[in-house]
């Protein structure tokens, strides 16, 4: 590829805006550059490589198996099953700011499509895949009608029960491409929702309507990152395969790490992170310790919560601890996790790259866009290490099932 069509390539990902911040040049000059009016330095290619485009090449020649990406957020599902031999062919994501972190760390080819909304695909539209990821947002207060359906005797089956939701649309792909396998992720919260309910009826719809072997688990992410974080994993086989929760190698939970795995070094020893760090040190930049202002609130918020007898409060943690689940409302305040820096200084919140290591990200995973944007990306995404782990479950036996997949069962 030359320059130019790297400009090009760049700019189907970023504004010119955006490109020219990254180069630190003009907007005006990446224009140019695009309609071949001036000529780019040729230091220009191997910057763009760096800064805007994912490390390494998109995959060729033939991938162990094929998989989609569903709710893809910046790709956390995805990450280990690429990793594992997979080759992504379809992603959904609507959000733009997800989209620009998804575009920064993966590489695509011509066989993939990126779609938005997912309730405006066709499932006929949807490349066809062994392996369907998807870590749905959990909208369970649409299947919890299906119960008061029932009792006033109205018809129901899976279009039925779950119309309106977007475990719906997963069910309505699964039903039409009947994938080999698949993992959905949610909150841990989703098995106990109306009095489980929720839960029976999205187990029921996988198994009974759709046909699959379903195993569920919740997996704490505490067995991989500093940070209690339990999530729900189904995952469902097409077909009959020794799949069995107890192979999966988890650590001891009292081993996990503990926060000075992920929070920076500050010795100097660390690539500055243009506006995260500071100094020759790498110390972390003033702008992520808390106000005066903001502190005290905090403090009296929990004093008063206290005296009620209520467990609200700001999680203040040192480099020993284990953090509170992050949230997508991180940005807000940053108070589930607060690192401390000593009894007579505000704390801070960790920094996005902090987040993305609690979350089991590496550190050449990329983050372009705002801290807020971060911020509520890393607090919605996954363990990493987690869905690695049943990945590394699943991956082996998809070759025991069948490639002809069974007839497509049509949503009523
Ligand atoms: C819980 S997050 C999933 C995060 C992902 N597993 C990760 O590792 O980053 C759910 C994602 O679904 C996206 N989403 C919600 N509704 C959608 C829709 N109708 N079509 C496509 N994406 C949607 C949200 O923007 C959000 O990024």
């Amino acid at each position: 590829m030359d320059t130019y069509e790297l400009i090009d390539l760049a700019l189907t990902r970023y504004s010119p805006k955006e490109v020219a911040f990254a180069l630190g040049v003009d907007p005006k000059t990446v224009r140019r550059w695009h309609l071949r009016e001036t000529e780019p330095k040729p230091y220009i290619a191997d910057a763009i490589r760096q800064r805007l485009l994912p490390l390494g090449e998109a995959p060729t020649g033939e991938a162990a198996f094929r998989f989609i990406d569903l709710f893809a957020g910046i790709g956390g599902i995805r990450l280990p099953f690429e990793k594992l031999g997979g080759r992504c062919v379809f992603t959904s994501e609507w959000d733009a700011y997800a989209r620009k972190t998804y575009a920064a760390n993966f590489h695509d080819g011509p066989e993939h499509s990126f779609a938005g909304d997912i309730t405006a695909v066709h499932e006929d539209d949807v490349p066809d895949h062994d392996v369907l990821l998807a870590g749905f947002p959990c909208q369970p207060f649409s299947i919890a009608g299906v119960s008061k359906k029932n009792a006033l005797g109205r018809p129901h089956g899976f279009a039925d029960k779950t119309q309106g939701t977007l475990f719906f649309d997963v069910a309505r792909i699964i039903a039409a491409k009947r994938p080999k396998a698949f993992l959905l992720e949610n909150v841990k919260n989703l098995v106990s929702h109306d009095k489980g309910r929720t839960f029976s009826t999205i187990v029921d719809v996988l198994q009974n309507e759709l046909g699959y072997r379903v195993h569920t688990k919740v997996i704490n992410g505490k067995h991989f990152v500093p940070q209690h974080r339990e999530r729900i994993m189904i995952v469902g086989f097409r077909e009959d395969v020794p799949f069995d929760w107890a192979d999966l190698n988890l650590p001891a939970l009292e081993d996990g790490p503990k926060l000075d795995s992920i929070l920076h070094r500050e010795d100097g020893t660390e690539p500055p992170e243009w506006h995260c760090l500071e100094g020759a040190k790498g110390r972390v930049s003033d702008k992520y310790v808390l106000s005066d202002k903001l502190w005290a609130y905090l403090q009296n918020y929990a004093a008063k919560h206290r005296e009620k007898g209520n467990g609200f409060g700001f999680g203040l943690v040192t480099k020993k601890d284990v953090a509170r689940t992050l949230s997508a409302r991180y940005y807000k305040d940053g108070s589930e996790i607060l690192v401390s820096r000593g009894a007579r200084k505000n704390p801070r919140r960790l920094t996005p790259r902090e987040c993305a290591r609690l979350m089991g990200y590496g550190d050449t995973f990329r983050i372009p866009v705002s801290d807020t944007r971060a911020y509520k990306q890393f607090g919605n995404s996954v363990v990493v290490p987690v869905i690695a782990s049943v990945a590394r479950l699943m991956v082996p036996l998809l070759d025991q099932i069948g490639t002809e997949a069974a007839p497509a069962r049509k949503v009523a």
